[in-house]
C-alpha cells in the first residue's frame, strides 16, 4: 500500500525534492501550506489543508490515516541579518510548526512517525573534534535554536510517538541553499575561503538529505537524533577548493572575517559562516543507509554538470 507522508515547509529547498521524490515513488503526499505560502500563489485551485503554525493551527483530520509527518518548516536561517526581529522569527516560526504538529500526533490513536528538521548546528563550534549524535549540544544562538525546536518535538515522545530529529548538514543543491549563493561568484573566479578557513563544513548532497529522510522514516528502530551528513566533513578551505576546481576557475582570495562581520554582523558571521561542526552520519551508516556521495569532489560535479 502507498505510505501516505505530511510535510510541512514543502516549498523549500529540502521540501521540494522530497515532495518529487515521493510522487514519483507513487506515495501520497499531502503538502501543508501556510496562508502567505510561496506555494499557494502558484497553484491556485490545488486544495490545502488549514495550516497557520503561527496561531497553532492545523486543520482537524489533517494527519487522520498518515503514516509519516515530516517538519522542514521554519524561517529562513541564513537570509537575512539577525536581527533581534529576525532572531525571534527564526525560533518562534520552528517552536510554534513543530509543537502544532507534536501536540496533534500525541492526541492521535494511530501516531505517525514524525521526522523533525533540525541542524548539526547543535553542537555549536566543534572545531575539529569528530560530532556523532552522541556529542552534547553546544553554545550559541543556533544551538539554541536548535535545542528549543527539538524540545517541541516532546509532547509526540512522551504520548509514544516515535520521533525522528534529522540533523541536518549543509544541504548542497544548486537550487538553493548555500551552494546557489556561492556559485556565481565561484563561476567568476572570485571564490574563497572564508576567514582563516579551518571551520569544518558538514554537507550532504541533496539527494543523500531526501534519501536520508525517506530511510529514517520507513526504519521503525530509528528514533531520536541523527545526523543527516556525508561521512566525509570538510574543511572551508578544502571545500573552496573542491567547489573552484569543479567551476574550473582559481580561488584564491580569502574573504577576512571583519568583511564578514561588517556584510552580515558579527554574531551571523561568527556562528553561520566562520564556525563550523565536523559532523559524522553514525546513526545513518550503523542503520544501513547507502549514501550516493560520501566525498564532496564527486557530489558537487554531479550537482554541477
Ligand atoms: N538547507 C540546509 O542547508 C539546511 C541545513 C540545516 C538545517 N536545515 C533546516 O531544514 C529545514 C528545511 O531546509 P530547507 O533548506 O528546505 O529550508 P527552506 O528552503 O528555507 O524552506 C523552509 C520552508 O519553511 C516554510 N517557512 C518559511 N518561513 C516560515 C515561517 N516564518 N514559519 C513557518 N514556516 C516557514 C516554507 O515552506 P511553506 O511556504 O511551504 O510553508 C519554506 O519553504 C529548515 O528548517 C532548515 O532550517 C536546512
Amino acid at each position: 500500500m502507498a505510505v501516505k507522508w505530511i510535510v510541512a515547509g514543502s516549498s523549500g529547498l529540502v521540501g521540494t525534492a522530497l515532495v518529487a521524490a515521493l510522487e514519483s515513488a507513487g506515495d501520497v503526499v499531502v503538502r501543508l501550506r501556510r496562508p502567505d505560502a510561496k506555494s499557494q500563489a502558484t497553484q491556485t485551485g490545488d486544495p490545502s489543508p488549514v495550516w497557520d503554525p503561527a496561531r497553532g493551527v492545523l486543520g482537524d483530520g489533517v494527519l487522520d490515516g498518515a503514516d509519516v509527518v515530516v517538519n522542514l518548516a521554519g524561517e529562513s536561517i541564513g537570509a537575512r541579518r539577525w536581527t533581534r526581529d529576525q532572531k525571534e522569527r527564526i525560533v518562534s516560526s520552528r517552536e510554534s510548526a513543530t509543537s502544532v504538529l507534536a501536540r496533534r500526533i500525541a492526541g492521535q490513536k494511530d501516531k505517525p512517525t514524525l521526522v523533525n528538521a533540525s541542524a548539526v548546528g547543535i553542537y555549536g563550534d566543534g572545531g575539529d573534534a569528530v560530532l556523532s549524535e552522541a556529542s552534547p549540544p553546544g553554545q550559541g544562538f543556533l544551538a539554541d535554536v536548535c535545542r528549543r525546536w527539538e524540545a517541541a518535538t516532546l509532547p509526540a515522545v512522551d504520548a509514544g510517538g516515535r520521533v525522528v530529529l534529522a540533523r541536518l548538514g549543509v544541504v548542497l543543491s544548486p537550487s538553493g541553499g548555500a551552494l546557489a549563493a556561492q556559485l556565481p561568484l565561484f563561476r567568476h573566479g572570485l571564490g574563497g575561503r572564508l576567514g582563516g578557513g579551518a571551520q569544518y563544513v558538514s554537507w550532504v548532497a541533496i539527494g543523500d538529505a531526501v534519501g536520508a529522510i525517506v530511510h529514517l522514516a520507513k526504519n521503525a528502530r530509528i528514533d531520536g537524533p541523527v545526523n543527516v551528513t556525508a561521512p566525509e566533513p570538510v574543511t572551508n578551505r578544502q571545500f573552496t577548493e573542491a567547489l573552484a576546481d569543479v567551476c574550473g576557475k582559481p580561488a584564491r582570495l580569502a574573504v577576512p572575517a571583519a568583511a564578514l562581520q561588517v556584510r552580515f554582523g558579527s554574531e551571523m558571521a561568527r556562528e553561520l559562516l566562520l564556525a563550523g561542526q565536523r559532523a559524522v552520519p553514525q546513526r545513518l551508516e550503523e542503520t544501513g543507509y547507502a549514501f550516493s556521495f560520501a566525498s564532496l569532489g564527486p557530489a558537487l560535479g554531479s550537482l554541477l554538470h
